[in-house]
């Protein structure tokens, strides 16, 4: 049985590579573990905090509760038909882990969603999503422990309610549950999806004749690779801000004022820009403030280059917030949960 350790430095457990001291610390890896944490939290007046793979996660400051890391494993084959196969994760699992397990079983759906750093727990809660795909079309179902009625309950996609970087997890039941598993529908014919300029570009760079999920994957990785920092080498939490969408008048305005704004149509009318160009336009691509700073490839991503503190990370991007608003009158978001 896993124990409650007491001032746990968290550094190792947050991609960014924050230096917060967690009061209490554990791990747990099934239902009946977790369970019996939570009953047994010292703590008892404050919810416990739940871990995953910590690549979502800026500490702002030390953490005075309960941490529990999410280790729960497994990958199952839950069921299959004649055009899918249905896989049931532990969200403890690596992600990339995940994505390389379908890869070698040639189970088509998560390719462009390689080498995201993180756990298959964090897929759904905040509906992950690269080069043209987000895991709502592969989601199949989850289930999530409640940690007020200390039950287990399922969730089907319309549960819920996947929006961009969003799930009812990140909005009205925010801190209410702890994702267990999550079950993906795989395709066992795949449907390539390169519609994402950069992959076709790169694909051809790499002279692929015949594609293929395990090409599209490499292309994905190369890409990546080459503009998003490794969180081993320089810590990192992927895109710091969401791109933020604007009304079709604004955007038109926009353009008229800066002719290169980069933006792209959404379903509902209005217009998702980039927020790596807004920042780079504001003069902010690969600034350093000590050692908290802004990515010199890729300006939406916030970087630790050694000891930089929450605090530290968080004041830059109240800076990049402010200046972007002064300059394009755009509010940016934080992707990121801040802690
Ligand atoms: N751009 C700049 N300067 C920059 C960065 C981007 O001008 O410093 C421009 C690019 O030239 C391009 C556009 O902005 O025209 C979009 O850039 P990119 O393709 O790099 O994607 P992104 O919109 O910045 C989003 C996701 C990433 C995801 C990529 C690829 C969000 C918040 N971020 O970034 O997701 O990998 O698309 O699909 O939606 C993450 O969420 O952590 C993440 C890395």
């Amino acid at each position: 049985m896993t124990q409650i350790q007491q001032n746990i430095p968290l550094r190792q457990y947050n991609t960014l590579g924050i230096d917060a001291i967690a009061k209490l610390f554990a791990t747990f890896n099934s239902i009946e573990e977790l369970r019996i944490l939570i009953e047994n939290n010292p703590i008892s007046g404050k919810a416990p905090l739940i871990l995953g793979g910590g690549s979502n996660m800026l500490f702002k400051d030390h953490v005075n509760r309960l941490v529990l890391k999410n280790e729960v494993p497994g990958l199952t084959v839950v069921k299959e038909d004649t055009d899918h196969v249905y896989v049931k994760a532990g969200a403890g699992e690596n992600w990339h882990g995940f994505v390389q397990y379908c890869l070698q079983q040639n189970w088509a759906g998560v390719e462009n969603l390689s080498l995201i750093p993180g756990c298959v727990g964090a897929s759904p809660m905040q509906n992950i999503g690269a080069y043209g795909v987000e895991i709502k079309e592969v989601f199949e179902e989850l289930e999530a422990f409640h940690l007020g009625d200390k039950e287990v309950h399922k969730f089907n996609a319309q549960d819920c309610a996947f929006g961009y970087r969003e799930s009812v997890f990140k909005g009205k039941f925010r801190n209410q549950y702890v994702i267990m598993n999550v079950t993906y529908r795989l395709n066992k014919v795949p449907k390539f999806n390169t519609s994402y300029g950069a992959i076709e570009q790169e694909l051809e760079r790499m002279g692929v004749q015949q594609l293929s999920i395990q090409a599209i994957s490499q292309a994905v990785i190369n890409i990546r690779s080459s503009k998003l920092p490794d969180p081993a080498k320089i810590g990192n939490a992927g895109s710091f801000f969401k791109n933020p969408s604007v009304a079709a008048d604004v955007y038109a305005q926009l353009k008229t004022e800066f002719p290169h704004i980069v933006g792209y149509s959404n379903a509902d009318g209005t217009v998702k820009l980039a927020a790596g160009w807004l920042i780079e336009q504001s003069g902010l691509k690969g600034c350093r403030r000590g050692d908290a700073g802004v990515h010199e490839k890729q300006a939406l991503v916030l970087v630790n280059y050694g000891h930089a503190t929450g605090q530290e990370i968080y004041d830059l991007s109240e800076d990049v917030m402010k200046t972007v608003y002064t300059k394009f009158g755009v509010h940016l978001e934080r992707e990121v949960n801040v802690v």
